[in-house]
């Protein structure tokens, strides 16, 4: 690809990232993250050196496999040798979202954050998408980024967690049947795929293969009186957390019931593990189940968006990257 040479910055080339990069920017986001919680004073969540060492490897995770599946992309903003800014979008099909845009601290207010926006646009019209997404960290510099960018503040996005967790028994009579979704199971995965489209706005079936295939778990629902799906989730534990999600449901009413099956699955977890849960404010549904289940918010991050995408009142993302 050409290096896209910027007019206000002749030294600072943007281009797409390769798998060498991917350490160095990983180090920008942190360097960028760690410098901005300082500036706002807000709570150091990298204190100590296990929990930066666990947030890097998580970042360079993140970026890995953006840039691996198709529907990703990274770029970084190259000034000599050296990177200085990262940016990332996922798009899947008409929806794009904005999951990495960080510049070195010495870099910053010297219009890279800018230039990296700007590839990004020609990347995502170059697909034809058109709803634009992202999770902001507190930056007012970010916001105004955005602003520019054409995308609206809209709800936040709230993140949930649960170190001593209190997972429910089975409920029985909720009247579903679960099928674990697997990937040589076609008809399992084209109903997954339908509800995907329908509640998450998308599809994402490369996607749930990956996540399977690194160990995830995932249950389809169906009603056993009509066959009909109900709902899906998947549940995964890594490193040092569990997940839970992406959690769908067909109607608001059987979502309490899905996500039920899902801290079910999640209480079958031998490893003790801190439990995250990412959800939109739209799902209003999600959080008595969340609550009795011993979660409480770890965090309400800002949202911005020039459309919406799905219906988000009975559903819980993957993660606020993935959506
Ligand atoms: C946000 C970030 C990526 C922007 O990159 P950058 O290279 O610093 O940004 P630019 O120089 O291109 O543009 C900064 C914009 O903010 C404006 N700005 C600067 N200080 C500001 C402030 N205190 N409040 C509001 N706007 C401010 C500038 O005027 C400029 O806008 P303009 O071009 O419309 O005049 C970068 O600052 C960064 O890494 N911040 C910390 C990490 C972060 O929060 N990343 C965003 C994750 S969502």
């Amino acid at each position: 690809m050409t290096p896209h040479r910027s007019r206000q910055h002749p030294e600072v080339a943007v281009r797409e990232a390769v798998a060498a990069d991917l350490v160095e920017a990983a180090q920008i986001y942190q360097s960028a993250a760690m410098t901005l919680h300082e500036v706002l004073r807000l709570r150091n969540p990298w204190s100590s050196e296990d929990a930066r060492a666990i947030d890097l490897r998580e970042a360079i995770g993140a970026l890995s496999d953006l840039s691996a599946t198709p529907s990703g992309k990274v770029i970084v903003a190259e000034t000599g040798n050296e990177l200085t800014g990262v940016a990332a979008v996922r798009i899947r099909g008409r929806h794009a979202h904005i999951a990495f845009l960080f510049v070195l601290p010495a870099w910053q207010g010297k219009g890279v954050g800018g230039q990296l926006l700007a590839r990004l646009r020609e990347i995502i019209d170059a697909a034809g998408a058109s709803v634009v997404t992202l999770v902001a960290s507190r930056d007012p510099r970010a916001w105004q980024r955005y602003l520019r960018f054409g995308l609206h503040p809209g709800p936040p996005v709230m993140s949930m967690r649960a170190r001593k967790p209190r997972f429910p028994d089975l409920v029985p009579g909720d009247g579903l049947e679960s099928v674990p979704i697997e990937r040589d199971r076609a008809d399992v995965l084209e109903a997954v795929d339908r509800l995907d489209r329908e509640i998450a706005g998308v599809s994402r079936l490369p996607e749930i293969a990956r996540w399977l295939e690194h160990g995830a778990e995932g249950t389809l629902l169906r009603d056993r009186v009509t066959d009909r799906p109900v709902g899906f989730f998947i549940v995964s534990v890594h490193a040092d957390h569990g997940r839970i999600g992406p959690v769908v449901s067909r109607t608001v009413t059987r979502f309490p019931d899905v996500l039920s099956r899902a801290l079910q699955m999640a209480g079958r977890h031998e490893r003790d593990v801190v439990w995250r849960v990412d959800l939109p404010s739209a799902n209003h549904v999600a959080i008595g189940p969340l609550l009795d289940a011993g979660f409480s918010p770890h965090n309400l991050m800002p949202w911005f968006a020039n459309g919406e995408i799905g219906r988000w009142d009975r559903y819980i993302f993957r993660d606020e990257d993935t959506l």
